[in-house]
């Protein structure tokens, strides 16, 4: 694979467009090409066997654009597909998602820690497993509804939605926040209104960049050519205001949530 081949990132919508923003600040010189499943969006309350099968039609449309590594912007689609496509794809390289709690578990200082993501993630082993670890006053709460707020860029609403959703929690002592869906972090400055001051909001998106960084490195694969470019792809091709939307949003996140 020529390094000079671009890098793959998917999601099942917009979410994936922070985990871009994050990478195209870290590796400059990088080729993208982000790919938003907005006709099947969301994922989070499919059923694991659809998101697998999703999942793996957006990997092989990226690897049918010449991609030398995939990144699943998707915690969703991590936690249903990730293991299946590393065991098909042995040798090729795909960086995956989790939410974040290992870092949260460390901003803890006896308070409890909020997971906020979709009802799959929150379900499969994955997640259990992550749990296991890093767990202890971990408050996982499930947010059905939420990433199709974000896909309508209906700020006001997600507002409202985290407000009640997170309310039962406020008056306990809350050291962080996980953003457990990369639809989310575009709601960070919500969440800092609604959140006390004391508690961190952490997401993974800085992790996932760092790691497909050190797996570029690792196999020589990193672009040493000054131009690059992204390129975004939707399934709804039909839909042009879906590719204005996620270039509004990379523009956004570009600006104001890194
Ligand atoms: N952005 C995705 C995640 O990180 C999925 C949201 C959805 O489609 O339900 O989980």
């Amino acid at each position: 694979m020529p390094s000079n081949a671009p890098v793959g990132i998917f999601d099942s919508g917009v979410g994936g467009i922070s985990v871009l923003a994050e990478a195209r600040k870290l590796l400059p010189t990088e080729h993208f090409i982000y790919y938003g499943d907005t006709l099947h969006a969301p994922y989070g309350t499919k059923s694991r066997e659809e998101v697998l099968n999703l999942s793996e039609a957006a990997f092989d449309i990226l690897r049918y654009h010449g991609c030398k590594a995939i990144v699943i912007a998707c915690n969703t689609a991590t936690a249903a597909a990730a293991s299946y496509l590393r065991q098909k794809w042995s040798d090729f390289p795909i960086i995956a998602m989790e939410p974040a709690l290992k870092p949260a578990s460390l901003l803890r200082h006896g308070g409890n820690v909020i997971v906020l993501a979709t009802p799959m993630t929150l379900r499969l082993e994955k997640f259990a497993r992550l749990m296991e670890l890093y767990g202890e006053g971990a408050i996982p709460v499930a947010c059905p509804g939420l990433p199709e707020i974000v896909e309508d860029l209906d700020f006001s609403n997600a507002e409202i939605y985290l407000n009640d959703i997170l309310q039962p929690y406020l008056k306990q002592t809350l050291d962080a926040v996980v953003l457990g869906c990369t639809h989310y972090v575009f709601l960070r400055s919500i969440l800092k209104e609604i959140l006390p001051p004391v508690t961190q909001i952490v997401d993974g998106n800085y992790g996932t960049a760092r790691q497909l960084e050190r797996v570029l490195k690792q196999r020589n694969l990193c672009n040493n050519q000054i131009e690059s470019g992204t390129c975004i792809l939707t399934s709804s091709s039909q839909d042009p205001e879906a590719i204005d939307k996620m270039k509004k949003l990379l523009a956004f996140a570009e600006k104001n949530i890194q």
